[in-house]
């Protein structure tokens, strides 16, 4: 007597149509606006209301049907890609240094988006490296702890850190604290809030960061956007 058997389909390893697109991660603000050459350049422009101020939506087709775009802010760029759920992304050096993901790969450097992270204090004090050479500990106000203690920790300082996630320069003369750490651009900021800055720690500007185990298991289509991009910055002036 003869088992009925199940009526298997003919195995086939999934092809792209059948895992949906890949999802780039961009970094609202003026990262995003810089950056928008480099994605019409790759064929990769997302539709127009990603751009805009007006649209509530997060998630953006781009001209690419296999790719996608979600907007978020910028150091959660690096944790969408680093837990898989963006494939790719785009976010300043910063945000790396500060988290040290081993599921990140940076393959490239985007020129673009170039700032410093420093060290800023009310312009009325003055700055003397030797008075910190005596300082044990000093507070500062900062989005970035990571870099900031290492940075301090480097001089024999120990940094007590206020963890503020925008708007810093309020902190020295609103009493929290005698430092700040931020992303310095044109210095309007600072000079706008009465501050200057006294110590540079790192000039940084954006990368292209992949999601390791996505390029293992996608490995041709997230190829082909990494050359996208490589092949966009050699084209552009
Ligand atoms: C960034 C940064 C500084 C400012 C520096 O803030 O935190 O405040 O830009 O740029 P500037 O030197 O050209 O003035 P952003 O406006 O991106 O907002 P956020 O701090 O709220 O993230
Ligand atoms: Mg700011």
């Amino acid at each position: 007597m003869t088992v009925p058997q199940p009526d298997l389909q003919p195995a086939r390893s999934p092809g792209a149509q059948d895992r949906g697109p890949l999802v780039l991660a961009l970094p609202k603000g003026r990262i995003l606006k810089a950056v928008t050459p480099l994605l019409d350049q790759a064929g990769m422009a997302p539709s127009p209301d990603c751009l805009g101020d007006n649209s509530r939506k997060l998630r953006f087709p781009t001209q690419n049907p296999m790719l996608d775009v979600v907007r978020v802010r910028s150091f959660d760029v690096a944790t969408f890609v680093a837990s898989g759920g963006a494939h790719i992304g785009i976010c300043g050096a910063d945000v790396l240094m500060e988290f040290d993901y081993p599921e990140i790969y940076a393959p490239l450097d985007l020129g673009i988006g170039g700032c410093r992270v420093s060290v800023a204090q009310p312009a009325s004090l003055p700055h003397d490296p030797q008075e910190w050479a005596r300082w044990s500990e000093v507070r500062v106000a900062t989005k970035y702890p990571a870099i900031t203690r290492r940075f301090f920790a480097a001089r024999g300082i120990n940094a007590n850190i206020v963890h503020l996630h925008g708007a810093m320069e309020l902190a020295p003369m609103l009493g929290l604290s005698r430092l700040i750490v931020d992303l310095v651009d044109t210095g309007s900021t600072l000079r706008a809030n009465g501050l200057r800055e006294v110590e540079t720690i790192t000039h940084i500007t954006s990368r292209l960061i992949v999601n390791r185990t996505a390029l293992k298991t996608r490995p041709e289509e997230i190829g082909a956007l990494i050359n996208g991009f490589r092949n966009a910055l050699e084209a552009s002036p």
